[in-house]
């Protein structure tokens, strides 16, 4: 078995190349139709594609590849994760954690690295409790994947929709979700903040981020897709090893469909996620640059929102 410990570059790039394979097959096996919800709500609403039958495989099946030419909103994108998350399970060692949907392993890869170095500077190890949830069952089963190979005992749900999801009230030490409030349009964001809030213990917190910028329109989906194609024709061997020719090909045509599809519900100001997360005790708010997506470089807010105790 790989150790998958997320500490070092070349085992991190060895496991995403990994993840691309495995997360490519799980997508054409697990990604289904939806009544509502999902990356693929953009597309429906507007009517761009045949919606009877669009799941959200044209996401969870390129998303690995896609980041292994670094083009799309990840974990290590922020500096701050591992610090804040560090900062609860010193709080609390035994913490429960939810990880409010997820892209793939990414966020679990991020706590994992946040377990690990309080391992290192503790006498005794901490023990969260993990659970992950998501509208869709591709991506737990990539977290389930980092979780096996990293010997992390997770628990996985499938949810209609975190707002409407059964998960017990009052229960989690720490929220953690990537990019979350940028994927959920405008008018359901409050919907997210409030679920969250009620989910929390007293005292526990959201850890999250949001990309700052306009709506994703035409122009910028054609540069996506062009750069995309640039990247993967420039770095085959970022790639896995097996891949041939047509291999290639398949994969710029799901980058192009990806480009598409993809949709940025992004925060407008710092305003708006003030407003959000209003009925939390403390709010901080600092803006990072990253690589970003469609917009190079983009600015993303790094969100720590914590409830009374
Ligand atoms: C956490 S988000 C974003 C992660 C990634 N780092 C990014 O920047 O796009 C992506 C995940 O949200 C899930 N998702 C989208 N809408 C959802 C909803 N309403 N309820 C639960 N999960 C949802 C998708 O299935 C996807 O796996």
């Amino acid at each position: 078995m790989h150790n998958y410990l997320i500490t070092s570059t070349p085992e991190k790039a060895e496991a995403l190349q990994d993840s691309c394979l495995h997360m490519d097959d799980s997508a054409a096996k697990c990604c289904s139709k939806k009544d509502t919800g999902g990356m693929e709500q953009w597309a429906k609403d507007f009517k761009m594609v045949e919606v009877q039958s669009l799941s959200c495989d044209w996401y969870h099946s390129t998303w690995q590849f896609l980041r292994l030419i670094n083009m799309v909103a990840v974990p290590d994108w922020y500096p701050f994760y591992v610090g804040a998350i560090k900062q609860v399970l010193v709080h609390n060692p035994n913490s429960k954690i939810f990880i409010s949907a997820c892209a793939d392993y990414g966020m679990l890869a991020k706590l994992h690295e946040a377990i690990e170095e309080y391992n290192n500077e503790h006498e005794t190890n901490c023990n969260p409790q993990i659970t992950i949830a998501d509208i869709c069952i591709t991506p737990l089963q990539n977290a389930k994947w980092y979780a096996a190979n990293a010997y992390l005992k997770i628990d996985s749900f499938v949810c209609d929709n975190i707002i409407t999801g059964n998960f017990p009230e009052g229960e989690y030490d720490l929220i953690i979700t990537d990019e979350f409030l940028s994927v959920i349009k405008d008018e359901l964001k409050q919907e997210v903040v409030d679920k969250w809030k009620k989910l929390l213990s007293s005292g526990g917190c959201v850890i999250t981020t949001a990309m700052q910028g306009e709506p994703t329109n035409s122009e910028k989906r054609a540069f996506f897709a062009q750069k995309a194609r640039a990247r993967i024709k420039a770095n085959p061997q970022l790639f896995p090893f097996s891949f041939d020719k047509d291999a290639f090909e398949n994969i710029m045509k799901k980058t192009d469909r990806f480009a598409e599809l993809h949709t940025r519900h992004m925060i407008k100001n710092k305003e708006q996620l003030v407003d959000l997360f209003r009925n939390f005790a403390h709010l901080q708010l600092d803006l990072v640059e990253t690589p970003g997506e469609c917009v190079n470089p983009t600015f993303s807010y790094q969100i720590i929102a914590k409830v009374n105790k």
